[in-house]
């Protein structure tokens, strides 16, 4: 098991790596969710850190409704629990914060991602079918096929609520 620390992303090195991680793992300094373009400058981020090295990251943004979506979560080595320590990070600020919602979005074939939030108490809360589709076509990088061999076509949103003002 690895020794993760989690901090804030603050310096214009963290905020570096984090442009090189994006272009790495999601083919570019942007990122296009549910239709919106996101710049990582735009963005919270917690950098989680292995013996002082850079081992994952978690991007995030706060609405008016005191919902917080996060935008990317990475675990640069998976299974050793980086990216539960990246999401406690995130959950634990946003209670003390009192953020009413967390929420995200992930593609249909992160089969991963979908087991991977639900068993840390997150529920399926809406289907955007056919809209990676549209987004290739202005980010022609996103790839067709994805994890599992599966074709990539259509954003899930998860959702966890923190208070009790849930629908
Ligand atoms: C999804 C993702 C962030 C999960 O991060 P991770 O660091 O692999 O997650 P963890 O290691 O904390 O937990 C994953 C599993 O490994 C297990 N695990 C944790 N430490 C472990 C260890 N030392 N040995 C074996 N298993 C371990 C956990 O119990 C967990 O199992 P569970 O889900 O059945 O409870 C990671 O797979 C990833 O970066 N994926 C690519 C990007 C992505 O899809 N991001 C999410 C969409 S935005």
């Amino acid at each position: 098991m690895k020794n993760v620390v989690v901090k804030w992303a603050s310096s214009s090195e963290d905020y570096e790596w984090l442009r090189n991680l994006w272009t790495v793992k999601w083919g570019s300094e942007t990122m296009i969710s549910h239709g919106q373009s996101f710049d990582i400058t735009q963005l919270k981020a917690f950098i989680a850190l292995d013996q002082g090295y850079h081992c994952g990251a978690l991007t995030f943004w706060v609405n008016s409704e005191r919902h917080c979506e996060c935008v990317s979560l990475n675990a640069l080595t998976e299974g050793s629990g980086v990216g539960t320590a990246l999401v406690k990070a995130w959950e634990n600020w946003a209670r003390q914060q009192e953020i009413q919602r967390l929420w995200l979005i992930t593609s249909n074939d992160n089969l991963r991602a979908l087991r991977f939030y639900q068993k840390r108490g997150f529920r399926l809360s809406r289907l955007y079918p056919g809209v990676i589709d549209a987004a290739r076509r202005e980010k022609p990088s996103i790839p067709v096929i994805g994890e599992n061999g599966i074709e990539i076509h259509d954003e899930i949103e998860l959702e966890k609520w923190l208070t009790g003002s849930q629908r």
